[in-house]
């Protein structure tokens, strides 16, 4: 940073005389990398724009899991540069950067496709924006930085900026991914496990109750493998973490997510058991229902493995409710294979859950697997298995009704009057009631179930009757 040149007018001017646009496609882990890029930006006098057409820097925060990434991004730099020219003609100039997995996977390309982008930065590389932008407006070139350094993001990012209110809040606690499932690109793209000491995890969660969070998702490509340095010394698990989180004041609930089957051990069923804080709801991905495909997959579980651990979570923690991610037509997946996965589904019985078609990732070990099952199958079966799930969400948030269940009220609903939140299940909830409720967690009951949402009331029944 030392070596920085002299500023340059436009970035002498007060703060937040510049606006920055984040536009973020993909997970929550980059829902909350994009969040860390506007906390990097602040001290340069960096202000959220409402659009990029009235942003001085544009981000694109992208993701690779899936298909179409690449046209996605080029779709909107397309439109992007339109605007950058417009400005360029006006006398002004708009920063363009690619950040997120496809910024790391495809760096190259993008500046051959585009010479136009300023900045490639993978997400490793978040904490050195500021250098970044110095070398893009004063270097005349396009900056691009993928590498994966030797020291962890983590202890560069400064603490967590929220907007005040925010009664939820995503906490990063872990970083890539060691497991090497066959079809993903995640730890090509995110690099090897890396974990946040217990104390920096700590610190943020209480600022961020401090700022109104109410309920905490802890976050990681593979969060249940997080292990960091305790407080005093040695090693904490998942575990531990989470029972120092619940002691801290003002937090009612924590979540975490995404998990693998492989890394919930004894001690992280236990707290499901132990904390009544921790959210009866678990997201654990599957993947699939057929052992020869889980071996293919390099997941290094079976069927019947996944089906006990469901087993032990449901003794801990008797409410607990599933999601999973799938993946249909892998490389070789016969229609047998297929059906054990729906077969697994029915004993499961998920609350809710994602499914996608299996898509080729470059560099991926399945990629270039013989057996690539053609799209009108894929097509076909992820029907079939998206209608089965739809119609357990449908059971599972009908089986609410009546019932009476904690809202942490996180806001205004749709209408006058109205307040939405969140059940402990993580479905949307909205129902009557004043602005002052946000914030809280109350009990409500629940009215009618929509696929995606309930509605709910207040009172219990039984007042109801005795108010008519
Ligand atoms: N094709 C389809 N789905 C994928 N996922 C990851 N990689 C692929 C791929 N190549 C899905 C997995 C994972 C979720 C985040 O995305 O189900 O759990
Ligand atoms: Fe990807 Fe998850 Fe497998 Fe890691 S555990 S390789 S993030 S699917």
């Amino acid at each position: 940073m030392n070596a920085l040149p002299p500023l340059a007018a436009s970035q002498t001017r007060p703060p937040a005389a510049r606006r920055l646009h984040v536009v973020t496609w993909g997970c929550q882990m980059n829902v909350y990398d994009s969040g860390r890029m506007a906390d990097v930006l602040a001290p340069l006098g960096f202000g959220p724009a409402a659009s990029a057409e009235d942003a001085d820097m544009v981000i694109l925060n992208t993701c690779h899991i899936r298909e179409h990434a690449t046209e996605k991004l080029f779709s909107e730099l397309g439109r992007l540069r339109r605007l950058k020219e417009a400005r360029a003609a006006a006398g002004t100039r708009m920063l363009l950067a690619v950040a997120g997995c496809v910024a790391q996977a495809e760096g190259a390309e993008i500046l051959r496709r585009a010479p136009y982008v300023d900045i490639v930065l993978g997400p490793q590389t978040y904490h050195r924006l500021p250098e970044m932008i110095a070398e893009a407006e004063h270097g005349g070139r396009a900056v691009i930085a993928t590498e994966f350094p030797p020291e962890s993001k983590f202890d560069h990012l400064p603490e967590a900026a929220m907007p005040a209110g925010g009664v939820t809040a995503f906490l990063a606690i872990q970083e890539g991914c060691d497991k090497f499932c066959s079809f993903c690109v995640v730890p090509y793209t995110r690099g090897v496990e890396a974990s946040r000491p217990a104390e920096a995890v700590l610190a943020e969660a209480r600022a961020l109750v401090a700022a109104g969070a109410r309920e905490i998702t802890l976050l990681g490509q593979n969060v249940n493998a997080w292990h960091g340095d305790a407080p005093a010394g040695g090693e904490w698990n998942l575990a531990r973490l989470l029972r120092a989180l619940a002691e801290i004041p003002g937090l009612l609930r924590l979540r975490y997510t995404t998990s693998h089957p492989r890394d919930m051990d004894d001690a992280l069923i236990a707290a499901h058991g132990d904390l009544p804080m921790l959210m009866p709801f678990l997201h654990l991905p599957v993947q699939s229902g057929a052992d020869r495909i889980l071996a293919a997959m390099n997941r290094r579980h079976t069927g019947a493995d996944y089906l006990r651990l469901i087993e032990r979570l449901r003794r801990a923690r008797p409410d607990i409710a599933l999601s999973s991610d799938f993946i249909v037509g892998y490389p070789g997946e016969t229609a047998a294979e297929f059906a054990a996965t729906l077969d697994l589904v029915r004993e499961v019985g998920f609350a809710q859950a994602y499914s996608f078609k299996y898509s080729p990732r470059p560099g991926t070990p399945a990629a270039t697997a013989p057996g690539q099952v053609p799209e009108p199958e894929k097509e076909a079966r992820l029907a079939a298995l998206q209608a089965l799930l739809a119609a357990q969400q449908q059971t599972f948030n009908a089986s609410l009704v009546g019932r009476r269940i904690g809202v942490l009220v996180t806001g205004r609903g749709r209408h006058r009057g109205q307040i939405a939140g969140r059940s402990p299940y993580l479905q949307a909830v909205h129902l009557d009631g004043p602005e002052s409720l946000i914030g809280h967690e109350i009990e409500v009951t629940i009215a009618a179930a929509g696929p995606r949402s309930l509605a709910g009331e207040r009172r219990a029944a039984n007042e109801e009757h005795a108010a008519a």
